[in-house]
């Protein structure tokens, strides 16, 4: 990368060779006593793709909702591109973070081409783009996105009459129109068929490849996992039970764990990684 420094206060810089996130002893609770989130630890280096993995109400989505500074958080430290999370981000980490939440947040009354542009929003903060008139340069931006992921035919297209497949790919080009170094995913290759899905991850993959971006998703699918991402983490009640190169977890493991009533201890994991 061509950008080794981002200013955010005058006093402060960050390098985008710091881990894209590190979450030190994170506990959360959305009332007071339950803890949905009980001191997890992680580090995930700049440039990488990791998966999120866990049973349903793990806390897979709790834990994405804090890392894009939409939870605030009770216990422990969490960092992003090396800078501490305290509360609301300010605007310019903010903008370094592009969320995907699992129903995509599209705005469906609005085309394609409208779509991506609102990705553009925070560097614009007039009266102007409020108004939907964005700088010729930004509408040529969200096209050639648009045409990178194969939709310059649909960018005039409303997005209530886009397939699920298509609508996934515009919430990536509004993302990458934010221009962002870290992206977070939720689940947000669920409603798609394996082929589509894995067609879309592809196209994530390359991106992570040829921009340096740091990704992390939550995903369901083990083959998925395997296939296209780098590091996978599994969350249960709360905790980080598991952490492996993608390639380690087997089905057998993957099976062990999920169904197992207990976190496997190091032995076991050497074992069934055999
Ligand atoms: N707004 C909320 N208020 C109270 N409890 C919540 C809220 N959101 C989630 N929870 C609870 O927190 C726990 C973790 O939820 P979360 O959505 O993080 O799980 P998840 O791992 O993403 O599950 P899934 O795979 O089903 O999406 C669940 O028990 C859920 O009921
Ligand atoms: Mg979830």
């Amino acid at each position: 990368m061509t950008q080794p420094w981002i200013t955010l206060r005058s006093e402060e810089t960050l390098t985008l060779s710091a881990p894209a996130v590190v979450v030190k002893d994170l506990w959360f609770a959305y009332r007071e006593g339950e803890w949905i989130l009980r001191g997890v630890d992680l580090q995930i280096p700049a440039g990488g793709f990791w998966a999120i993995m866990g049973p349903s109400g793990a806390g897979k989505t709790t834990l994405m909702r804090i890392l894009a500074g939409l939870l605030p958080f009770s216990r422990g430290q969490v960092l992003l591109l090396g800078h501490p999370l305290r509360g609301k981000p300010e605007p310019a980490l903010r903008r370094l973070i592009g969320y995907i939440p699992q129903q995509l947040g599209l705005v469906r009354g609005l085309t394609a081409l409208e779509n991506v542009l609102l990705g553009s929003l925070a560097r614009h903060d007039g009266w102007r783009t409020a108004l939907g008139f964005f700088p010729r340069a930004e509408i040529e931006r969200a096209m050639a996105l648009l045409e990178m992921l194969d939709l310059a035919d649909r960018a005039h297209e409303k997005v209530f009459r886009l397939s699920g497949g298509e609508r996934q790919r515009v919430a990536i080009a509004r993302t990458l129109m934010q221009d962002p170094q870290l992206i977070l995913a939720d689940e947000f290759v669920s409603d798609l068929d394996l082929p589509r899905a894995a067609q879309v991850l592809a196209l994530v993959h390359r991106l992570v490849r040829e921009r340096g971006l740091s990704v992390i998703l939550n995903l369901h699918e083990l083959q998925l996992v395997q296939e296209f991402t780098d590091h996978v983490v599994i969350l249960k009640e709360g905790r980080v039970v598991f952490e492996s190169p993608a390639p380690d977890l087997t089905w057998p493991l993957f099976r062990e764990i999920m169904e197992g009533e207990h976190e496997i201890s190091s032995e076991i994991t050497q074992e069934l990684r055999r």
